[in-house]
C-alpha cells in the first residue's frame, strides 16, 4: 500500500517583513511523494528549489500552506519538537558534503545515532551496514581530510541513512563531484532507493543527475510549472528532461 511521506499544500515563503522589500521565493506550491520515490526538483536559478527543501528539512518555515513529512504537520510545531523531529526522521546530503573533519568517518556516520543516544554497541553494525551499502567499508577509519570527494559524499550519503529515515534530502549532491565520482553517487542513491526502498528527494539543476529519478517536479517563479515521470530507459528520461528545458527554459543553476 503506498503511503504519502510529503505531503505539500499551498506552501507560500514571502522572505522579508510586510512593508519592507518582500520576496516572494514560493507562490502556492502543492505536491505529494509516496514511501519509496526518487523524485527531483528542477528550475532556474532563484526559482525556489532551496526555498522548497529548506522548508520540507524543517530548517526554515514556509509563510502560508501545510507541509506534512510522513504523516506529522510540521508547519505547527515549535523549535524544540522541530529539531527532534528532523533528527529522527530526515536525513541530509548537501552539496559540500558537511562532514565534521576532527572525526573519523565511522564517526561521522555514526554522529546521527550518537545524537540520539543510542549505545554504542548497538550503533556499531548500523555503521558497518550503512558503510558496505555506498561501499566505502575500508574508508571508516579514515578522516575526511584522507579521502577523495566522491569518498565524502558516498560517506554523507551514508550519515544521511544510518538512522533509517523517512526521507533523504538531498540539495545539488553532485555539484562539487566530477563527472565519474558523481555517477557513482547517483548509481548508490538510485540502488539504495530501487533496493531498500529509500524515499529521496534531490533538488538539481543538472539533467544528468536528475535522469536518475523517477520523477521530476520543475518549478519556476515560486509556482510548480510542470511534472514528469520516467517511463523507459534514463537514457530517455535524459533526453526528455533536456527538452522539458528547452522549453520552458529552465536550465540556469
Ligand atoms: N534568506 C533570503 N532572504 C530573502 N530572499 C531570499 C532568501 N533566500 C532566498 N531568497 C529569494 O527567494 C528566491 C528563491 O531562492 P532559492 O530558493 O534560493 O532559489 P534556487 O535554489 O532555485 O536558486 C530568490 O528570488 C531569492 O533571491
Ligand atoms: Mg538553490
Amino acid at each position: 500500500m503506498d503511503k504519502t511521506v510529503v505531503n505539500a499544500k499551498h506552501v507560500q515563503k514571502i522572505y522579508g517583513k510586510k512593508g519592507e522589500n518582500q520576496s516572494h521565493a514560493l507562490r502556492g506550491i502543492s505536491f505529494s511523494m509516496q514511501e519509496g520515490e526518487f523524485v527531483g526538483i528542477m528550475g532556474p536559478s532563484g526559482s525556489g528549489k532551496t526555498t522548497l527543501l529548506n522548508i520540507i528539512s524543517t530548517l526554515d518555515k514556509a509563510t502560508g500552506g501545510i507541509v506534512e513529512i510522513a504523516g506529522t504537520d510540521i508547519t505547527k510545531m515549535k523549535q524544540r519538537e522541530l529539531s527532534d523531529f528532523r533528527s529522527r526522521k530526515l536525513g541530509f546530503i548537501f552539496q559540500d558534503f558537511n562532514l565534521l573533519e576532527n572525526l573519523t568517518i565511522y564517526e561521522n556516520i555514526a554522529l546521527p545515532l550518537s545524537l540520539q543516544g543510542i549505545p554504542s554497541k548497538k550503533i556499531g553494525p548500523k555503521v558497518e551496514k550503512a558503510a558496505e551499502m555506498l561501499d566505502i567499508s575500508s574508508l571508516l577509519p579514515k578522516y575526511p581530510a584522507e579521502v577523495s570527494g566522491g569518498q565524502k559524499q558516498r560517506s554523507a550519503a551514508a550519515r544521511a541513512l544510518v538512522h533509517e529515515p523517512a526521507i533523504i534530502l538531498a540539495d545539488e549532491p553532485t555539484g562539487a563531484l566530477d563527472s565519474k565520482n558523481a555517477t557513482t553517487l547517483l548509481e548508490a542513491m538510485q540502488n539504495l532507493n530501487k533496493k531498500q526502498g529509500i524515499s529521496i528527494m534531490m533538488v538539481t539543476h543538472d539533467p544528468y543527475s536528475a535522469s536518475y529519478c523517477q520523477r521530476i517536479l520543475f518549478i519556476q517563479d515560486g509556482k510548480l510549472n510542470k511534472e514528469i515521470h520516467r517511463g523507459g530507459s534514463r537514457e530517455a528520461f535524459y533526453k526528455e528532461i533536456l527538452e522539458v528545458i528547452a522549453d520552458i527554459g529552465a536550465h540556469k543553476a
